[in-house]
C-alpha cells in the first residue's frame, strides 16, 4: 500500500478491519515496528479525533508523530503552478511538500474543500499536491472528497455490532445543519459501505444527491421514514448540495433524528462521525441513549489509523 486515500478493494478493507481489531485487543503488540520512523500530521483545518487518534496510533507502533497546524502555524501556501507570489501566499506547495518529504517517512494530510471551486475540490487538488511533491507515502486525514480513516473506523464499528447470520440494512441519512458542510464523510461512507458489500440506502431531501461516483450501487430514497424502515445501522450526516455546489437548500428540522423516527426500526443503531451539533443534527435522546455507537466509532479511529500506519510502513 503506497498511499491511503480511498477504498481500494474488499480484500484490503477486510484485512485492515481484521488488523485493526487485533490492535484493539492488544494495542502495543507491535511497539517496536515503527521505531526510528516519523509521521508528519499536517492539518490545514481543525480536528479533535483525527489529530489525537493518529498520534496515539503512531505511538502504539513506536513511531514518532509530529503535528503541524499549517493553517495557523505554517506559512500561507501557494497552490497554483506558475503563480507570481506578490500577494498573501509566502511558500509554494511544491517547496513545502518537498521539504516535508525529507523530514518524514510518512505524511498524513487534512485538506478540506473550498466548497466554492467544484472542479478543484472534485479533483482533490490541494491534497494531491502533497502526494505529487512530497515523494513519500501519504495518508488522508480527510481530503476535499473523502475521509477514509473515518470510514474504516465505521466499517470496524459495524462489524463489531452485526448480528451473526443477518445481512444488515445500512442507511445513510442527511441531517440539518446551520453551515455548508463538505461531502467527504458521506462520500467515503457510501464508498466503503458499498465496497464492503453492505446493503446501503441513502436518504436526503431532493437537491442533495451526492456525486454519483460514490453512490453507485446504493438505493436512493427521498422519503426518510421509508428509508429508515427495518434499518439496522443509521449513519447521520449533513452535507451541502453537490449539484448546486456548496449551497444550503433545506433547513427542514424534521430530518433531525429523534426516537419517533425509529418506530419501524426498533433495534437500529445510530452512527455519526462527530463533531455533532446536538439537537440540530441529532437529538440528545438518541446521542445519550443505547442506540448510539458514536463513542465506539471515535474509539475505533485509533485502531483504524494503527492498521493503516502499520501496513504503510511494512
Ligand atoms: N470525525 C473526525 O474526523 O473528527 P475530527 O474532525 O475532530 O478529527
Amino acid at each position: 500500500m503506497n498511499h491511503f486515500t480511498q477504498f481500494e478493494n474488499k480484500s484490503l478493507a477486510e484485512q485492515l478491519i481484521e488488523e485493526a481489531l487485533k490492535y484493539k485487543s492488544d494495542p502495543r503488540q507491535h511497539i517496536s515496528k515503527g521505531l526510528g520512523k516519523r509521521v508528519g500530521c499536517i492539518f490545514l483545518n481543525p480536528s479533535l479525533r483525527t489529530r489525537a487518534s493518529t498520534q496515539i496510533a503512531a505511538l502504539n507502533l513506536g513511531m514518532d508523530p509530529i503535528v503541524m497546524n499549517m493553517d495557523k502555524e505554517g506559512w500561507a501556501l501557494e497552490m497554483q503552478e506558475g503563480a507570481v507570489m506578490n500577494k498573501g501566499t509566502v511558500e509554494h506547495i511544491k517547496d513545502a511538500a518537498a521539504v516535508l518529504g525529507t523530514y518524514f517517512d510518512v505524511l498524513a494530510i487534512r485538506a478540506f474543500p473550498s466548497l466554492s471551486n467544484k472542479q478543484e475540490d472534485s479533483e482533490d487538488f490541494v491534497f494531491n499536491q502533497f502526494i505529487k511533491y512530497s515523494g513519500v507515502p501519504v495518508i488522508s486525514l480527510e481530503s476535499a472528497i473523502r475521509h477514509p480513516l473515518q470510514s474504516l473506523a465505521d466499517m470496524i464499528t459495524i462489524q463489531e455490532n452485526i448480528i451473526a447470520g443477518h445481512k444488515p440494512k445500512v442507511v445513510l441519512t442527511w441531517a440539518p445543519h446551520i453551515k455548508a458542510i463538505p461531502h467527504a464523510v458521506a462520500n467515503s461512507f457510501a464508498e466503503w459501505a458499498i465496497g464492503c458489500g453492505h446493503d446501503l440506502t441513502i436518504t436526503h431531501p431532493e437537491g442533495y444527491d451526492l456525486d454519483p461516483k460514490f453512490t453507485k450501487g446504493s438505493k436512493i430514497e427521498y422519503n426518510q421514514q421509508k428509508a429508515l424502515t427495518d434499518a439496522d445501522f443509521v449513519y447521520v450526516k449533513n452535507w451541502s448540495a453537490f449539484d448546486d455546489y456548496g449551497k444550503i437548500h433545506c433547513t427542514d428540522t424534521s430530518w433531525m433524528l429523534t426516537e419517533k423516527h425509529f418506530k419501524n426500526a426498533k433495534n437500529a443503531k445510530v452512527m455519526h462521525c462527530l463533531p455533532v451539533r446536538r439537537n440540530v443534527e441529532l437529538s440528545d435522546e438518541i446521542l445519550n441513549g443505547s442506540r448510539s455507537l458514536v463513542q465506539k466509532q471515535a474509539e475505533n479511529r485509533i485502531y483504524a489509523a494503527q492498521a493503516v500506519l502499520s501496513k504503510i510502513i511494512e
